[in-house]
């Protein structure tokens, strides 16, 4: 393919042939539990990564805006550290934009790969790649990125960098994140890095307004997945009869997000019933909060050093550069 901004090549697919996501069971098996829950991973539909969109300009919801605040300011630095020659390794590729800018400042970067679950997803992120860095090589990689997987030979690689930005690190309890350190330990080889965007622990109630706010955002966001469940599966819950419910557990540091039935109410998927008492809640998401310190514990823990560590004036978000131990 020719563009006028001259070669362009073409985004190189590999299927790693991931277990593929049998939403149905899982909704079945996480509604049969006690207590209730759904994964969090089903938020993002087109409806709810619209709304997640939305979410992520919210004047209560800081994260978004102090990340890309804290690469805005530290990228130069961020490059330096990171080198010539890097192979960018995105876990879960998103819309795109922010491998994008990461990319605009380091040094020859020779590779971008994106890995992500879902097919779909990954090819229109890996055309966009295309079309900004006609010298890259674009590589979508299909995978489930929680579990070890073989990351192809890159042309011309020096390093390895992986790239998980978002606080998307928060979804999973202290113990997974953990292991998806080894596994970002392992994709990164042991001359590879880590830069990873990760929330810290702050006031209850500043907390609390991220995921409650005013123009009720954060809870469209949490009734779509009822919204979901019923255009994909069929079900038939009544989302007038929920409510979004987010909480800050201070002694496990984290968000729990939750939709509360507000009635004794049964909802039916395919041949099963779900019984709710009033008050009964189906827990929705985890989102887990540090201390700087707390954070390069747990990498440690992984076998990951924290070379740097840049935050925001406020000291509301984090942004981490992790290296494998030597030895
Ligand atoms: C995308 C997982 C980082 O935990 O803040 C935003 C998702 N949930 N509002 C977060 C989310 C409710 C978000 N992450």
């Amino acid at each position: 393919m020719k563009t006028a901004r001259g070669r362009q090549r073409e985004p190189r697919l590999i299927d790693l042939h991931p277990p593929h996501a049998d939403m149905r069971a899982d909704v079945l098996a996480g509604l049969a539990m006690m207590p209730k829950q759904l994964s969090p991973t089903y938020f993002y539909d087109e409806e709810g990564s619209t709304i997640f969109e939305e979410i992520t300009r919210l004047d209560e919801y800081y994260l978004t805006r102090t990340e890309a605040e804290i690469m805005r300011d530290h990228l130069p630095e961020m490059a330096e550290r990171i080198g010539p020659g890097a192979a960018v390794i995105e876990f879960g590729s998103g819309t795109g934009a922010k491998i994008q800018q990461l990319l605009g400042f380091l040094s020859q970067p020779v590779a971008a790969v994106t890995v992500e679950i879902s097919r779909a997803h990954l090819e229109t992120a890996a055309y966009r790649q295309a079309l900004r860095f006609p010298h890259l090589e674009i590589i979508a990689v299909c995978a489930d990125f929680t579990r070890p997987f073989q990351l192809p030979d890159i042309n011309g690689a020096r390093r390895n960098l992986v790239f998980f930005p978002g606080s998307t690190i928060g979804n999973f309890t202290p113990e997974h994140a953990g292991q998806l350190l080894g596994v970002m330990r392992s994709v990164a080889g042991s001359a590879g890095a880590v830069l990873i965007g990760v929330d810290l622990v702050k006031d209850t109630a500043s907390l609390e307004a991220a995921y409650n706010d005013r123009k009720g955002v954060t809870a469209t966001f949490n009734l779509n997945l009822l919204q979901r469940i019923n255009r994909e599966l069929g079900a038939n819950f009544d989302t007038s009869a929920f409510r979004h419910q987010a909480i800050y557990n201070r002694t496990a540091q984290r968000i729990e997000m939750y939709l509360v039935s507000q009635s004794h109410q049964s909802v039916r998927l395919g041949d099963a019933s779900f019984d709710f008492s009033p008050g009964e809640r189906i827990l929705t998401e985890y989102s887990h909060k540090y201390e700087v310190e707390g954070f390069s514990a747990l990498a440690s823990s992984a076998g990951l050093q924290t070379a740097q560590v840049w935050t925001d004036a406020g000291d509301r978000f984090a942004v981490f550069l992790l290296e494998p131990d030597t030895g």
